[in-house]
């Protein structure tokens, strides 16, 4: 096994095309790191370039202590599971899987036949090999069906089977999940989770699903026009967001914005004015302006099961637009001034829409960021 590390690098497609901006990103050896941004964020030809699939413009690319730039796709030793992976449709699921490890491994027939002790012990391990991995991923009594006998889970399990079976030293995985419905999507996710713990095997997972990055990734780096934005654990780009584009790209509904001033100690903005708690750094940054950012989930009805004190300090008057009421929790679409800003909300708050309602929210969970670069202030 091996880790991955890209050192300052750069994809140029065409002449002005940067798919990837000066890349720097170590993923450890053993790791699960999953790379997530909006569609075009360089994601794919990020994962291409360490397949060898794509080579790079500018920078090297290491895996485990190698330099890889120059090495032949099939000499790097990774294993690739695409969104839209194909099966061989004419031969059978073992077939399938036993495939690419007979053509690697066995050779040509007049080799086997000169050395037939030698090829009967490969044939032998390869049946191992692909038995196990039936077995991991419970497709073992589907290994002499045609994958058009398959379910859309199953064939991607066989996909899935073909990769592992090569004992890659790294495993890169392009939106493997897409093409399953939302409840096989997230039982496979489960089962790709529990499939690294076993293996261990370094794995780079490309997904624009923020929710699929925060449950999968151990580390997550978000991308963005090409630029690497965050890398760090799910709770820190969370909890703790680098700049307004990863604060605002995860999380569900998104976390609200405010544009305005800080004065005086207090964000103060058209629609509401909240004090800074004591310690926060941007009390500094006087008179300059600021986006304040807001997730939904600490926004509450001022009336009901607030973390904090209520004060003058922390509370906003607005009304309630439209309420979603899903069970576990109401999602209150909130309307201050020009801006809607949403809020979910314990169902037991007896918040009602077209009323005029105080709300309170969590000044430690608040974000304050620079209103040009974007940077979190912290
Ligand atoms: N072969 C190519 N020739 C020219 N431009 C390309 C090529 N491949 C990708 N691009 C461009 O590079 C950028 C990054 O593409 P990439 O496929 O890496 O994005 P992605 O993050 O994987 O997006 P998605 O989520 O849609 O798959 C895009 O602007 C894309 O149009
Ligand atoms: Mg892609």
């Amino acid at each position: 096994m091996a880790g991955v590390t890209f050192k300052n690098i750069t994809k140029i497609f065409g002449k002005d095309v940067k798919a990837v901006n000066d890349l720097n990103l170590e993923i450890r050896d053993s790791e699960f790191m999953v790379l997530v941004g909006p569609s075009g964020c360089g994601k794919t030809t990020a994962l291409r370039m360490i397949a060898g699939l794509e080579e790079s413009s500018e920078g090297d690319l290491f895996i485990g202590e190698t330099r890889v730039n120059d090495v032949h796709p099939k000499d790097r030793d990774i294993a690739m599971v695409f969104q839209n992976y194909a099966l061989y449709p004419h031969m059978s699921v073992y077939d399938n899987i036993a495939f690419g490890l007979r053509l690697r491994e066995l050779k040509g027939f007049f080799w086997q036949v000169f050395n037939a002790g030698e090829a009967k012990r490969i044939k032998q391990d390869i049946d191992n090999r692909v038995q196990d991995a039936a077995k991991m991923l419970d497709i073992g009594h589907l290994l002499a069906r045609k994958p058009k006998e398959l379910s859309g889970g199953q064939r991607q399990r066989v996909a899935l089977g073909r990769a592992i079976v090569r004992k890659p030293k790294v495993f890169l995985m392009d939106e493997p999940l897409s093409n399953l419905d939302a409840k096989l999507r997230i039982q496979t996710r489960a089962e790709l989770i529990r499939l690294h713990r076993d293996l261990g095997i370094t794995t780079i997972y490309v997904t624009h699903d923020q929710v699929e990055a925060m449950t999968m990734g151990q580390r997550i780096a978000v991308m963005f026009n090409g630029v690497l934005q965050q890398v760090d654990e799910p709770e820190t780009v969370y909890n703790k967001p680098a700049n307004k584009f990863v604060a605002g790209f995860v999380g569900a509904p998104p976390m609200n914005f405010l544009e305005g001033k800080i004065e005086g100690g207090k964000f103060v903005s058209k629609e509401a004015t909240f004090a800074l708690p004591e310690s926060h750094p941007a009390k500094s940054h006087n008179g300059k302006k600021v986006w304040f950012g807001i997730r939904p989930e600490d926004i509450y009805d001022s009336h009901n099961g607030v973390p904090v004190p209520v004060t003058a300090d922390n509370t906003f008057k607005a009304k309630v637009d439209v309420l979603e009421k899903l069970g576990a929790e109401d999602t209150a679409y909130i309307v201050l001034g020009e801006k809607t800003m949403t809020a979910t909300l314990d169902p037991a708050s007896r918040i009602e829409s077209g009323v005029e309602t105080e709300f309170a929210i969590d000044l430690d969970k608040i974000h304050i960021f620079d209103f040009e670069s974007e940077a979190a202030i912290r």
